[in-house]
Order: C-alpha cells, then sequence, then structure tokens
C-alpha cells in the first residue's frame, strides 16, 4: 500500500505554494466540499484555502447530478477570490491542473472533454464543479471543486462502472493521493497566476480538449443539438456548427461525443 495520508501537515509538507493549500483543513467525511467551502469563504476564509473530504456522503456534480467520492478518490474545494473577468478561466484552470497533475505523477496521458471533465483512455477520472458568487460586477467568492477516481474499483459502483476509470485501474497500482494532492494544488496555483499574463492558459487548454474537431451531441438543458464542435470562444463556450451550417455558440452543456 503507498503512503496515503491525506491530512494538512503531509499535504502542505513540501508544497511549495504561496497561497494555495497553506490553509487546508480535512475531514473524514462531508456531504459536499463545495459546500463547506462555500461556507468557510462566507466567512471570510484565506485566499486558497482547501477542503478535503475522505468521503462524501452528497456530492454534487455539474447539472444538478450526484457526484460519487467513496473513500480512496480525492475530493477537495479550494476557495478564491478572483476578478470577474477570471471566472470562466477557472474551468480551464482546474482541468489543466488536473491533466498536469496526473501526467506528472503517474505517467498516464489525460485529456479534457469540454467544458472540464478529465478522460483517461477515454474514459472520465475526474469532474470539477466551479461555483462563485458574484454581486454586481465583484466576485464575492470562487471555488473550485475537484473530484478524482484515485485508488478505486469503479465495478463496484454501477451507474458508473460504463464510462468511468480510476488511476488505480489504468495502472494496475494503487497512487499516492498525498503526492496527487500536492501537484494538482501547485499546478492549481501556477496556472492561477499566469492568468494575468494574457491568454495562454486559454490556449493550453483549447489544445488540450479531445472534442474539438469531433462529431458530437450537446444536451443543454433541455435542448440537444447536434453538429462539429469547431471550436471554443475565449469565455469557455463551445462552437458548434450545425449540419445546416450555422455557428451555435454553447455556453453550458454536456457533450457526448458520436461515432
Ligand atoms: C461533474 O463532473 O459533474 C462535476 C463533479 C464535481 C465533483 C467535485 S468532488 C469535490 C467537490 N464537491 C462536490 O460536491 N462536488 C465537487
Amino acid at each position: 500500500m503507498v503512503e496515503d495520508s491525506l491530512s494538512p501537515a503531509a499535504i502542505t509538507d513540501g508544497l511549495g505554494t504561496r497561497f494555495i493549500g497553506q490553509e487546508i483543513t480535512c475531514y473524514p467525511s462531508l456531504p459536499s466540499t463545495n459546500d463547506m467551502a462555500k461556507q468557510k469563504a462566507q466567512e471570510g476564509a484565506k485566499e486558497g484555502t482547501v477542503i478535503v473530504a475522505e468521503e462524501q456522503t452528497a456530492g454534487r456534480g455539474r447539472i444538478k447530478r450526484r457526484w460519487l467520492s467513496p473513500r480512496g478518490s480525492i475530493a477537495l474545494s479550494i476557495i478564491l477570490y478572483p476578478p470577474l473577468d477570471y471566472l470562466p478561466c477557472l474551468i480551464m484552470v482546474a482541468s489543466l491542473a488536473v491533466t498536469r497533475s496526473i501526467e506528472q505523477v503517474t505517467g498516464l496521458k489525460a485529456k479534457i472533454k469540454w467544458p472540464n471533465d478529465v478522460l483517461v483512455n477515454d474514459k472520465k477520472i475526474c469532474g470539477i464543479l466551479v461555483e462563485s458568487d458574484v454581486r454586481g460586477n465583484k466576485v464575492d467568492y470562487a471555488v473550485i471543486g475537484i473530484g478524482i477516481n484515485v485508488n478505486l474499483e469503479v465495478s463496484d459502483f454501477p451507474r458508473i462502472a460504463p464510462m468511468a476509470t480510476s488511476l488505480s485501474r489504468e495502472l494496475g497500482r494503487d497512487v499516492s493521493r498525498r503526492d496527487m494532492v500536492q501537484g494538482l494544488l501547485a499546478q492549481a496555483e501556477k496556472l492561477y497566476l499566469a492568468l494575468a499574463a494574457g491568454d495562454s492558459v486559454f490556449r493550453q487548454w483549447r489544445d488540450n480538449l479531445v472534442t474539438l474537431g469531433k462529431k458530437v451531441q450537446v444536451s443543454s438543458g433541455e435542448a440537444t443539438c447536434r453538429g462539429i464542435a469547431e471550436s471554443v470562444a475565449a469565455d469557455g463556450s463551445l462552437l458548434l456548427r450545425q449540419p445546416d451550417g450555422s455557428l451555435l455558440k454553447i455556453v453550458a452543456g454536456d457533450v457526448t461525443l458520436r461515432r
């Protein structure tokens, strides 16, 4: 069994970040780390504070879905107070930080399915939920919630088994969650700080999307549309070329790749 402690001391030891992860609280169990992070943000938690849970009992996904985070997975949320124009970039920061930390720690190649699912060998290994509270043109807080399937047997969870995988399943061995969390927080800070320097994060995110150039079906609320995922805009929207030749801008949705 690899070293697998997710205590604050274990995570901060050698972390080397300026602010992300310098304050950490680890809980054995929480309904949702995002909910706890929002509460802490409202109470004035420091920027970069991280909430970690060994398991979530009511983990939340995008589009009001549930997110399974049993023991062996990573469930964490990062509290930030970004300027308003950073908000659309937070999903880019988070998904790139996850792909990079997976590659750094395990050597596995990870890709992003628009907008921010991380896939390994075409199966979902990580979900990201960014939530924020905006008053007028000021962001009160933003929370980046990240769930990664690390050491778990996805076949134990029939609801997700057909489309999900885990790091341990892909590698045939367990992975240090501490190394993963440290890598993730360090990459997240590097990318977050890079947002001040222009559009390089956007370009890296776009270049890591598996979705572009593919035939896709996009469900957005009640509506479903089909076409070729032609490009993405700087605000993270997907630009879908429809069968009638028109270009549709999709701000939020769920993409299925079609054959
Ligand atoms: C998705 O793919 O639908 C997004 C899943 C996001 C899950 C993470 S786990 C940590 C954080 N806390 C939550 O309740 N959700 C996010």
